[in-house]
């Protein structure tokens, strides 16, 4: 291993490489390119030259994509994960953080998760795109945690979304005396009954990684200000404001809890989280005095807009029109379509039997039903991992 060298010659006989002359380099300052010190060269024996060649990023994807090729700190809303990694844990972390390994894992932690997060609608951005020049391996690492979650997201034309309805759900709460938390609480209990995974936690647990995760946040605070004026979200809930990464399209929930006025409490956030590209879809503000009745209304509310009923007869439809198209996602564009819900696919699959049992011959319904099927045995594949799932387990295989 040389380093600040480059080829100065190569020698080979009969269209064989034998030799290669390593010069060392000089550069004189840190913009201005190498120069090779041809006369200070040295032989290396060698019937090989692999070539690496770096490349700039095409200053036009910076245009076309604003705010890409950035070096970015890590965030402070580090993972758990980083925490247990030793990297931030106690008594290392604060040092860590300064000291350049710690800084540097950090930082390659964020860059994963960010390529994790789409950065405009339908756009992933990896390697030294989203995070300006870095190693070949980082950019690796970086395209496949994109793709992992192009293939989770399933990016839609507009228009062209799931009925289902989100399908896993962050649900996070800045409380200090526990009521945005109760509120919180509630509305998970119902959206969870929409059929969505719902992790709920504190606003300062929530990690990059969390994010990535969901496809719905909802996020609640408390206000605080002086009663009527300069009313606003609470100390812990600005500062995860201002870290907020890019959450391009991100369906985004927010709520308050409040004694007198919730004042420009969800304004203030509403601007941020459009600001890093989401998309609220709902705001909600409870009095602390109207915790009992406000949040199970608006949740509700939220299943009502979010989860739009699909009947067993819209997902036998789809399965006949994705069976007919054949395409290898038909399964997984099944599954997506009906939010992952097997009491629908069940009721689905026992429209298309009656109608066979009507029509034998209909080839549509049978390759239809053997779609349906499909998910369904994929699906318990799944939920046979979880012990938990067992007792759903049972009620749709044979
Ligand atoms: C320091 C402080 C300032 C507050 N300022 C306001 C305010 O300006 N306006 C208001 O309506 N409520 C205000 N509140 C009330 C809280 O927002 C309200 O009680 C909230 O429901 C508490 O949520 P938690 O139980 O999740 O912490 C304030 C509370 C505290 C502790």
């Amino acid at each position: 291993m040389r380093f600040e060298t480059n080829i100065s010659k190569l020698v080979g006989h009969d269209g064989k490489l034998s030799e290669v002359w390593l010069g060392p380099t000089k550069q004189r300052r840190g913009n201005l390119p190498p120069h090779v010190l041809h006369h200070k060269a040295e032989k290396v024996h060698a019937d090989l030259v692999v070539s690496a060649t770096g490349y700039l990023v095409d200053p036009g994807f910076a245009k076309a994509l604003p705010g890409t090729a950035k070096r970015r700190k890590a965030p402070k809303i580090a993972p758990r994960r980083w925490a247990a990694s030793g990297v931030t844990a106690p008594p290392s972390g604060p040092d860590n953080r300064r000291s350049a390994i710690g800084g540097a894992a950090l930082d390659r932690e964020a860059d994963l998760a960010a390529a994790r997060l789409a950065f405009r609608p339908r756009v992933w951005v990896a390697g030294d795109g989203l995070t300006g020049p870095a190693t070949v391996v980082e950019a690796m690492a970086q395209g496949r945690e994109a793709a992992q979650a192009i293939l989770t997201d399933r990016p839609r034309r507009p228009g062209l979304e799931p009925l289902g309805g989100p399908r896993q759900v962050l649900l996070a709460y800045e409380s200090e005396t526990g009521r945005t938390k109760r509120a919180g609480l509630t509305l998970a209990e119902y959206l969870g009954g929409a059929g969505a995974e719902v992790r709920t936690m504190h606003l300062r647990d929530v990690g990059i990684m969390d994010l990535a995760w969901a496809d719905l946040l909802v996020i609640g605070t408390w206000v605080e200000g002086m009663v009527v004026a300069g009313v606003r979200p609470a100390a812990g809930t600005r500062a995860f404001l201002k870290k907020l990464p890019h959450l391009a399209g991100k369906k985004t929930v927010l709520y308050c809890t409040y004694a007198v006025y919730p004042g420009q409490a969800l304004d203030i956030m509403r601007r941020r989280f459009e600001a890093a590209g989401a998309k609220v879809v709902g705001e909600g503000h409870f009095s602390r005095w109207s915790l009992a009745t406000a949040p199970v209304r608006f949740g509700q509310e939220l299943v009502a807009k979010m989860w739009p009923a699909v009947t067993q007869f819209e997902v036998a439809d789809r399965a006949k029109a994705l069976a007919a198209d054949g395409g290898p996602d038909a399964a997984a564009e099944l599954a997506w379509f009906a939010g992952g819900r097997q009491a629908l696919l069940r009721d689905a699959r026992a429209v298309l039997r009656a109608e066979l049992r009507r029509h034998p011959e209909d080839e549509e319904a049978h390759a239809a039903a053997r779609l349906v099927v499909a998910v369904l045995s994929q699906d318990s594949r799944v939920l046979r991992s979880t012990p938990a799932a067992q007792s759903e387990l049972e009620g749709f295989v044979r």
